[in-house]
């Protein structure tokens, strides 16, 4: 059964313009502070807590574009429910490279994903000094307000104000300059601390064989197990998921050459290349840093690029992982507008579902998705485990590959599916599942997500429940602003007031 909640739009009609989607690229260099009291619908008044969110807030150092959204400093939004109502709060994490550029006025520093300083190759050649801009995701955890960004550490923010506090080194477990992934799973139960809660993030260091570290926190916030291994060939791993007793990785199919970075020709993100004859390497490492007893296992399965995965459970002995995988890396081209990028000539994320048969050690996959999806969610008591339900951003259209403008969820038991569309004018980020207090049900809670309105040019806070999508959107917040298209964020219960 099928139920969609989705505006008409008839099949060789368009859903989107690109015109519209272009506008959510725009920087938003103002920070605010404030009640949100345009809203229709009506706030859960259980709805408690804060959603935080990390992105790109800024597409152009003083008018000089920066290459790709990638590369856009950070800019942390939370929203604070509580009691029928909601607070927006938005600050930028004023890392040094931040701090250097606006008080300079133009850029820098060379991005990884193609933003190189003016002045051609000769600015750039030999300069390796890449910006921290901690835009990725943003999580609290062991009393830490923290923004990642895969490549370096963390930042520390004061959670009621969101002032940057400076880098985090967790007592000095992570060093200098160490990485730490913008992509920790949480798990909600792990049997190696008698079933408190733990934090699981890695790191990869890439070269001709990579090195991936595994770093388990526990609920002060401190580093408990660190182990590294090595793996052969080069990695491009962005995101992992967590079983009780495995952290998994997809090794994409890609090479790396760096003599065009060097020459300062290319970005780094650039001279990455897709493989598409190779295949992809499902690298199986135990939890347990006893590792003599269990090795780490390396898997083969067809070519295809993960960015990012849903979830991944055991069973029987075997691993399952639910991923949204495309056909080939979409390649950053260097002379290239990421705003002018031709959609329908892009193979789509698609989700599948990869059964890991240990003990013969083969693959076996199945596509569970073909519309075009990306940024997976689902409730965070079922990380790692068995679970049922999936949210994930997706186009409005059921072929293609286009923006994303509405929220899927899948009942991954009956097959069922429910979509909720903004289209036309409105573009989806990531949805965040938060459970209701109390709740029986997987489902029984809401996703919220934010919604860029081209018609207004103004972000939405749209709150949905999430056991029955075909109601709409049970509120709409509307903010005085728009924000930048972002990446991750989390959803905490606390809340953050000033005292
Ligand atoms: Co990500």
């Amino acid at each position: 059964m099928q139920s969609y909640q989705i505006p008409e739009i008839t099949a060789t009609q368009k859903s989107y313009s690109r015109a519209d989607w272009q506008r959510g690229y725009e920087s938003l260099p103002q920070e605010f502070d404030y009640s949100i009291d345009d809203i229709e619908g009506k706030i859960p008044a259980e709805l408690r807590g804060t959603l935080f969110r990390n992105g790109p807030g800024l597409l152009d150092i003083n008018g000089q574009r920066i290459h790709h959204p990638f590369d856009g400093d950070g800019m942390i939004s939370k929203i604070t429910f509580a009691d029928g109502r909601a607070h927006f709060r938005n600050r930028f994490v004023r890392t040094s490279g931040y701090i250097e550029e606006q008080k300079a006025g133009k850029i820098l520093y060379r991005g990884v994903f193609g933003t190189q300083k003016p002045g051609g190759w000769l600015a750039n050649i030999f300069d390796f000094k890449l910006k921290n801009i901690a835009n990725t995701n943003v999580i609290y955890w062991g009393n830490k307000l923290l923004a990642l960004w895969e490549a370096t550490e963390p930042h520390r923010l004061d959670p009621v104000t969101l002032e940057t506090l400076g880098k985090e080194y967790f007592n000095g477990v992570l060093s200098v300059g160490e990485a730490f992934s913008a992509h920790p799973r949480l798990d909600p139960s792990c049997h190696q601390d008698d079933g408190s809660p733990c934090l699981v993030n890695f790191s990869i260091k890439p070269g001709i064989s990579t090195t991936i570290t595994i770093f388990e926190l526990n609920p002060a916030g401190e580093i408990v197990r660190k182990h590294a291994h090595s793996v052969p060939g080069f990695c491009f791993i962005h995101d992992f998921v967590i079983t009780p007793n495995y952290c998994i990785f997809f090794q994409n199919p890609v090479i790396f050459n760096p003599i065009p970075f060097a020459l300062g020709l290319r970005s780094a993100g650039e001279c990455i290349k897709f493989q598409p004859k190779q295949p992809t390497r499902i690298i199986v490492i135990p939890r347990s840093s006893q590792t003599e007893k269990t090795p780490v296992q390396i898997l083969e399965t067809q070519s295809g690029f993960v960015f990012h995965h849903a979830n991944a459970f055991e069973k029987n002995g075997d691993i399952f992982i639910d991923s949204i995988c495309y056909e080939s890396l979409p390649e950053v081209a260097p002379e290239s507008d990421f705003r002018q990028v031709d959609f329908e000539a892009i193979a789509p994320g698609q989700l599948w579902r990869f059964h890991l048969h240990l003990q013969n050690q083969t693959v076996t996959r199945e596509l569970i998705e073909s519309r075009c999806c990306e940024f997976p969610s689902i409730h965070p008591e079922n990380v790692g485990r068995p679970y049922r339900y999936a949210y994930i951003g997706a186009a409005h259209a059921e072929s293609g590959n286009a923006p994303l403008q509405a929220i899927l969820k899948i009942d991954l038991e009956s097959g069922e599916r429910q979509l909720w569309s903004g289209a036309p004018r409105g573009f989806v980020g990531e949805p965040v599942f938060v459970p209701r207090p109390d709740a029986k049900q997987e489902d029984d809670g809401w996703v919220l997500a934010l919604v860029y309105d081209a018609a207004h040019h103004r972000t939405d806070v749209a709150i949905l429940d999430a056991s029955d999508f075909t109601k709409g959107a049970i509120a709409r917040l509307h903010l005085k602003h728009h924000i930048p298209y972002g990446l991750h964020g989390s959803f905490t219960t606390q809340l953050f007031t000033p005292t």
